[in-house]
């Protein structure tokens, strides 16, 4: 009894998808009914786009406005969505539509896979994050109880349309957050984005990622690709354990629930950052040059590389609850270089943890030196990079 099902789908990336000609929402959707869900902002900024659209591609669906926060991104929010698909007859070939951030994708993602037993979801982000992360992969979950996405399944959309369009309306702060997963993936496998973003990010924040255009496309185009390129051998998780786009996720999760989920995802995934490239340097893997080029770019970026909530008791917790969900080891992703990682397979020694901590900027956040990497094209190391673990990393 062969059970497993062969699919795919596709990631297409471009301006002016959202206009009433462009046919790749009407495509996605298959001529199939469609419940579109949205959040208040997104409704009042896109609705009547997506209307005009609709009429002109004869797109036949309904709309759910659903307000949703972290704190609130729950199986009761979910069961919102299925209620009103079964209100509306949604058939087993009906589509879900999430129009919005990732909390929206997430939502949608965990609705549809349990509606009729599943029914089809097409993406449309529309934050950051949600264009070059959330809304990429195939995990959609919810939070239970104090833990960050412990319900949820690993279920594929139908297709992802990313306009970057859509981020013209979004806020510095969520554009910063969407900076933040860009650097994860940049700093663990490419330099040349870690370059782009070190570069510009001051005016893609300023001008909401309209211009310059072609570095602000470039920027979401390789990081789309990173990240399907990472995710693609291991989709389901069921090959391995060592995930590069888990870094920044390790100690993160517990950050947030800390925080009664009021540290943003973004600024948590740059704390977890943070500590780990001092976790990193501790060790002996990273060279100082490329700690503080890291840590001062997530500073200039805007992001936090420290918050009262990184104790070195939270950060044991953490790792505990990081080893349940890996079978039992850490795999805590360590940047080696700017754009080059391993994995650190146990659990990090307290002394470590605790000097990890320690020399953290305890400043803040935006500490204003935008950095390139230190070793520029050709990446021709300073020699100060130490490529094998000390004896001290035992202790
Ligand atoms: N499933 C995954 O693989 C995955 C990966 C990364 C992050 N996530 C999740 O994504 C969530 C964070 O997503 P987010 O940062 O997109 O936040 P979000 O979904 O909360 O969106 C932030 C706010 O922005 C508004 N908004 C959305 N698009 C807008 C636009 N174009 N203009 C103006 N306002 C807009 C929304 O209404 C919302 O109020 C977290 O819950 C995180 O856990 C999931
Ligand atoms: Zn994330």
């Amino acid at each position: 009894m062969p059970s497993s099902r062969a699919g795919h789908y596709c990631v297409v990336v471009g301006d002016g998808l959202l206009s009433p000609r462009s046919p790749v929402i009407a495509s996605a959707l298959g001529g199939q009914r469609a419940l579109l869900v949205t959040t208040p902002t997104v409704a009042r900024l896109y609705a009547a786009s997506f209307d005009a659209l609709a009429r002109e591609q004869q797109i036949s669906y309904d709309t759910l406005i659903l307000a949703c926060d972290e704190a609130h991104k729950t199986l009761a929010k979910v069961e919102i969505i299925c209620a009103r698909a079964l209100d509306l007859q949604i058939e087993r070939r009906g589509v879900l539509i999430a129009l919005g951030g990732g909390i929206c994708s997430d939502l949608v993602g965990v609705a549809a896979s349990m509606i009729r037993r599943g029914i089809a979801h097409v993406r449309i982000p529309t934050t950051l994050i949600a264009q070059i992360d959330a809304g990429i992969g195939i995990k959609a979950a919810v939070n239970f109880g104090a833990k960050k996405s412990f319900l949820g399944s690993f279920y594929p959309p139908g297709a992802v349309i990313v306009d970057p369009a859509f981020l013209g309306s979004t806020s510095p702060r969520m554009l910063c957050h969407g900076l933040s997963e860009i650097l994860k993936i940049a700093i663990v496998r490419d330099a040349r984005l870690f370059d782009l973003v070190a570069d510009h990010h001051a005016q893609l924040v300023r001008s909401r990622f309209q211009h310059p255009m072609e570095p602000g496309r470039q920027i979401i185009a390789l990081a789309i690709q990173d990240m399907l390129d990472e995710l693609a051998p291991n989709l389901y998780e069921d090959q391995t354990y060592e995930r590069r786009v888990d870094f920044g996720h390790t100690f993160s999760p517990l950050f947030e629930a800390m925080s009664a989920f009021t540290i943003p995802h973004g600024d948590a995934v740059s704390l977890d950052m943070a500590l780990t490239v001092n976790i990193a340097a501790e060790l002996g893997y990273l060279s100082d040059v490329h700690r503080v080029a890291i840590l001062d770019t997530l500073a200039a970026v805007g992001l936090p590389v420290h918050h009262p909530v990184m104790t070195a008791d939270v950060c044991v917790g953490a790792m505990m609850a990081t080893l349940a969900h890996r079978d039992g080891r850490l795999n805590l992703v360590l940047p080696t270089s700017v754009g080059q990682s391993t994995f650190w397979p146990d659990v990090i020694p307290t002394r470590v943890l605790e000097d990890a901590l320690a020399r953290l900027p305890h400043g803040g956040r935006g500490r204003r030196m935008p950095l390139r990497r230190p070793a520029e094209a050709g990446d021709v190391d300073t020699g100060e990079v130490v490529s094998a673990p000390r004896a001290a990393a035992m202790r």
